[in-house]
């Protein structure tokens, strides 16, 4: 790593849920003592930063987005004293490890939320105004709703307090009031919490939506940038190596407001593209890889995108049109029950019907296509799902360690784990597990770990710039582009197609490598297998690229015209 490289540019993430990674008593809950007994498989993974899902005490209504104590652990997965251990152990192999910090709401249990409803509560005064109070239900009529299966309005009604209160997700979680100042430095108390409890990033949850404003919809507010900015000043100031990656599931132009000038969050997912890698790849056609990376604006210094092809939440289909959604819906969930709000609660394998062929593609370009990746626990062996457990709890099973009972995630009985192991024919533990996997050099687990480990012996797809205009495949089925960082250039070619692809590659290098295989590739004819992929890089670069009409543009790597 340069010096002035940021570590996150390098880095490949993986979020995980501690609740269903590891049980180290018994319970049949995960927890931090677990986790930290398998930080040596993440960082033989390849993996650099493990980012956690929420960790605080909550009664669980939003599987722990709604937090009634932010300056503590879950009962259930330890102590404070049992995250210090993970964070030196995972210091010790150089891991680092990002956390959740929610801004913009409470549990309704939060002591907080409580004082502010209860006139008679001794600290009523104090708290009065920390939430967004409103003696009707009609402010603020712009505000879509997000949980549109379960919500049918941003206000509820509280008896005790007699008005209603503002909440942009589950009723449970009752926005606070960011036009009080106490509530601001009361998140950037937290904030300074777990980067004294040794986090090395905080993942900043929903930032959107932190104020409210009459005749706006509410989202993306000047106010809420000017917020965001302090909290990064304030990261600056105390502890200028911790990353603040930030969840705006916004249209690139208007993401692009999170970074500020390089002053607001470090990091911030690329919502829109996840969407249309599944789109490019079911339809066979690149179009819409393209049309959305043209409208992704460069990034200010210092920046970088967070990739993803699955997270623990829906695969959000909020980022594309009317039509898209209704074709993606059609397409990669054919049983209703799979649709939650505006998205598809699959995992990854399942979304692509196991094809191990399809899932190293979408890795593929996930690894080199722009940022830095995300990956999601278990989407490495190919986990699947199950739909019939509540709102995107399927998502979040149990991770499959072996095919001993409870696949080696817990020695609870059985009944007692938190939800239970996928045991259906295909991706039952039995069959799929980190230990069969581990065994066999061609699984997907072993796949996927050479692909991690080959992004990172070459920084340029952390750091490069991303160019595909000066290709001209004809065919819509290969998505070709090339990463370039200082003097290194790599050109990446995905085939979204089930059929084998022709193509030709002109004269401007003496040979290429395919830094996957070792392969010495030579200018001329190629092919791609279907769903295949090459990662190439030239050697003897050619200075003189012949001129004339026919000539390559600089850069440009091939054409299926002949
Ligand atoms: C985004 C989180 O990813 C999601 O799981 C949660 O339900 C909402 N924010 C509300 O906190």
């Amino acid at each position: 790593m340069t010096q002035n490289t940021p570590w996150y540019k390098d880095a490949v993430f993986m979020e995980l849920n501690t609740r269903a990674y590891k049980d180290s008593n018994g319970d049949g809950w995960g927890d931090l003592p677990g986790l930290t007994s398998k930080l040596d498989y993440i960082k033989n993974l390849g993996v650099d930063a493990v980012w956690l899902l929420p960790i605080m005490p909550s009664p669980l209504r939003d599987d722990g987005y709604d937090v009634s104590d932010f300056c503590n652990i879950f009962p259930a997965y330890g102590s404070m004293d049992d995250f210090r251990t993970l964070m030196a152990e995972a210091h010790k192999r150089d891991l680092r490890i990002v956390v959740e910090i929610i801004p913009n709401h409470t549990s309704d249990q939060h002591a907080w939320f409580q004082a502010s409803r209860d006139p008679n509560h001794p600290e009523h005064a104090k708290y009065r105004d920390w939430y967004v109070w409103s003696d009707t239900d009609q402010k603020y009529q712009g505000a879509r709703i997000i949980f549109t299966d379960s919500e049918t309005s941003n206000w509820s009604f509280d008896e005790l307090r007699g008005q209603y209160f503002w909440h942009r997700f589950y009723s449970t979680q009752p926005d606070l009031n960011y036009d009080n100042e106490e509530v601001q430095q009361a998140m950037l108390d937290i904030v300074k919490f777990w980067i004294d409890a040794g986090a090395d990033g905080l993942r900043v949850d929903a930032p959107p939506y932190l104020f409210e404003r009459e005749g706006t919809n509410c989202e993306n507010l000047p106010e809420t940038h000017l917020f965001l900015k302090r909290m990064r000043k304030f990261v600056d100031e105390y502890s200028p190596e911790t990353l603040l990656l930030s969840e705006a599931n916004q249209w690139p132009e208007d993401v692009i407001e999170y970074f500020g000038d390089g002053d607001e969050m470090h990091m911030n997912f690329h919502f829109p593209l996840m969407p249309r890698l599944y789109m490019a790849l079911a339809m066979g056609d690149r179009t819409p890889i393209e049309a959305i990376l043209a409208r992704t604006p460069d990034l200010p210094e210092g920046c970088q995108w967070g990739t993803f092809l699955r997270c623990h939440d829906e695969l959000t289909l909020e980022m594309v049109t009317p039509e898209e959604r209704q074709w993606m819906w059609d397409t990669y969930s054919p049983d209703p029950k799979q649709r939650i709000n505006l998205g598809i609660r699959r995992r990854l394998a399942p979304l692509v019907d196991n094809d191990q062929r399809k899932i190293l593609l979408l890795h593929s370009m996930l690894l080199t296509m722009v940022g830095s990746p995300f990956l999601y626990y278990g989407d490495e062996i190919g986990m699947g799902d199950n739909i019939e457990l509540f709102d995107r709890n399927g998502l979040r099973t149990p991770m499959q360690w072996d095919e001993s009972v409870n696949a080696g995630f817990s020695d609870a009985p059985t009944e007692r784990l938190f939800a239970p192991v996928i045991s259906d024919p295909v991706y039952g533990y039995q069959k799929v597990n980190v230990a069969a996997q581990e065994t066999d050099p061609h699984s997907l687990l072993n796949e996927v770990r050479h692909l991690i480990a080959v992004r990172k012996q070459h920084p340029v797809f952390g750091r490069g710039d991303f160019n595909w205009r000066a290709f001209s495949f004809e065919t819509k089925a290969v998505v070709a582009y090339q990463r370039k960082w200082e003097d290194t250039r790599i050109v990446v070619l995905n085939n979204l197609r089930d059929l084998p692809v022709k193509g030709w590659i002109p004269e401007t290098a003496e040979k290429f490598i395919d830094v996957l295989t070792g392969e010495t590739v030579l200018p001329g004819d190629f092919s791609l297998p279907p769903y295949g992929f090459r990662w190439l890089q030239p050697v003897g670069d050619k200075a003189n690229i012949p001129s004339g009409p026919n000539a390559p543009q600089p850069g440009y790597l091939g054409s299926d015209k002949q």
